[in-house]
């Protein structure tokens, strides 16, 4: 049977992991993997995951299953925590949330469902997208079509192209949104363009499918979740996959959340049937302890202030490596303008440059990135950002 069974390329950014550790540098710099790290490089288990995890294991009766749908108090709470207090579509009961094994699972369950409801509809991405998108979407069978988005070189978003895309898209076509910090170039629409794009989407009949994994990562938990909500109360229908693997650090607990908003209640009923259905059939039910956790924290008072706390430290941070990173990369006298750097938000920003450079950061430096040129900024540090910043300076003399 398996004679027949070519291997396949290591994922690139596994493929990356292994050659940042098999690396004996003392200086390597790891930008590459996209979890959050702190000033020393660790990425931490949040004080508010710590202190609920007691809580739970200390009370903890029994493991009996919990449902396809995952828990009910994390379904609501992620809900309210999303799409806000009072969203027109959750009063109208128009709303179906299932908790899913992280974001990348919420993906999965919504491109089934989208196949289920409409198998010929195209899914159209962001050119760039973060590399997962394609498989996760594409390999339940929809096809998918890229739309201009941004221009590595410049630094520049293509709004212009990327609406003018958008306005040949068939109508029921599903375009996939970051809601923030966008992966992997950082750069996200204003209110204003995002006001504009959704004007084109209820024009065209076109189907959201926002992408939230950095909710609180950005400007704000409320903020971060603006146009999600927005969009949300101005179409019939959305998908909204959601991720706490960065803002809880809940990354290997596997806790997201899929979220639908349907014409009706009656249309959301059907919905929910199917979602369960796909869930069941792929991994019969979602992982408890991430969900737990997430439930508790968002149920008690102290615990929501210190997750709040601890994520504005985490979103503080990494806006402040921004900053110091185009500082030091002017003091290096490095070719370019790297103050878009300090615009744009959330973990990632593309440096620009070839995936030779990028090739010879690696081998010559010791600093990883992926081909693109994605950074983490999260993996700068003020003791590690005038080796990278005099890296990077070299590598553009070349
Ligand atoms: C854009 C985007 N969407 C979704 C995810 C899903 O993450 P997870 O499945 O770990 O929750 C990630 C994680 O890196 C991401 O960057």
């Amino acid at each position: 049977m398996f004679q027949q069974l070519k291997g396949l390329d290591p994922d690139p950014i596994l493929g990356l992991m292994a050659k940042f550790r098999a690396d004996p540098h003392p200086q390597k710099v790891d930008l590459g993997v996209g979890v959050y790290r702190d000033p020393s490089g660790n990425t931490p288990v949040l004080e508010c995951v710590t202190r609920a995890e007691q809580t739970i294991l200390a009370g903890q009766t029994t493991k009996t299953y919990i449902g396809p749908a995952g828990r009910a108090e994390f379904n609501d709470a992620v809900t309210q925590l999303v799409l806000g207090p009072g969203h027109p579509a959750v009063r109208d009961r128009r709303t179906v949330t299932v908790q899913t094994p992280g974001g990348c699972g919420a993906l999965r369950v919504g491109a089934e469902l989208i196949r289920a409801a409409a198998a010929g509809v195209r899914v159209h991405v962001s050119d760039p997208t973060w590399s997962n998108h394609v498989p996760l979407l594409g390999s339940s069978g929809l096809r998918l079509e890229r739309y201009p988005y941004y221009e590595p070189a410049s630094h520049r978003l293509r709004f212009a192209e990327m609406l003018a895309q958008l306005e040949h898209a068939s109508a029921g076509d599903v375009v996939l949104l970051h809601a923030c910090c966008h992966n992997p170039t950082g750069a996200d629409l204003d209110p204003q363009q995002w006001e504009t794009l959704i004007g084109l989407v209820q024009r065209r009949n076109l189907v959201p499918f926002l992408d939230l994994a950095y909710q609180g990562l950005s400007e704000g938990l409320g903020a971060d979740a603006a146009a999600v909500r927005r969009i949300g109360a101005a179409v019939p229908e959305m998908l909204l996959a959601v991720s706490f693997s960065k803002n809880l650090g809940l990354y290997r607990e596997r806790t997201g959340a899929l979220i639908c908003i349907a014409e009706t209640a009656g249309r959301a009923d059907a919905i929910r049937s199917q979602v369960l259905q796909i869930g069941r059939s792929m991994y019969s039910m979602p992982p408890d302890h991430g969900a737990a956790i997430a439930a508790r924290i968002f149920a008690d008072p102290a615990l929501t202030s210190s997750w709040h706390r601890e994520l504005e430290q985490m979103r503080a941070r990494i806006d402040g490596m921004r900053v110091l990173l185009a500082g030091q990369l002017k003091t290096a006298r490095a070719e370019g303008d790297f103050d878009f750097l300090s615009r744009q938000h959330g973990m990632f920003s593309l440096l620009g440059v070839s995936g030779q450079q990028v090739a010879l950061l690696r081998e010559r430096h010791h600093v990883y990135m992926t081909s693109d040129s994605r950074m983490n900024m999260a993996g700068i540090s003020p003791e590690n950002v005038g080796y990278v910043a005099d890296a990077i300076a070299a590598v553009l003399r070349c």
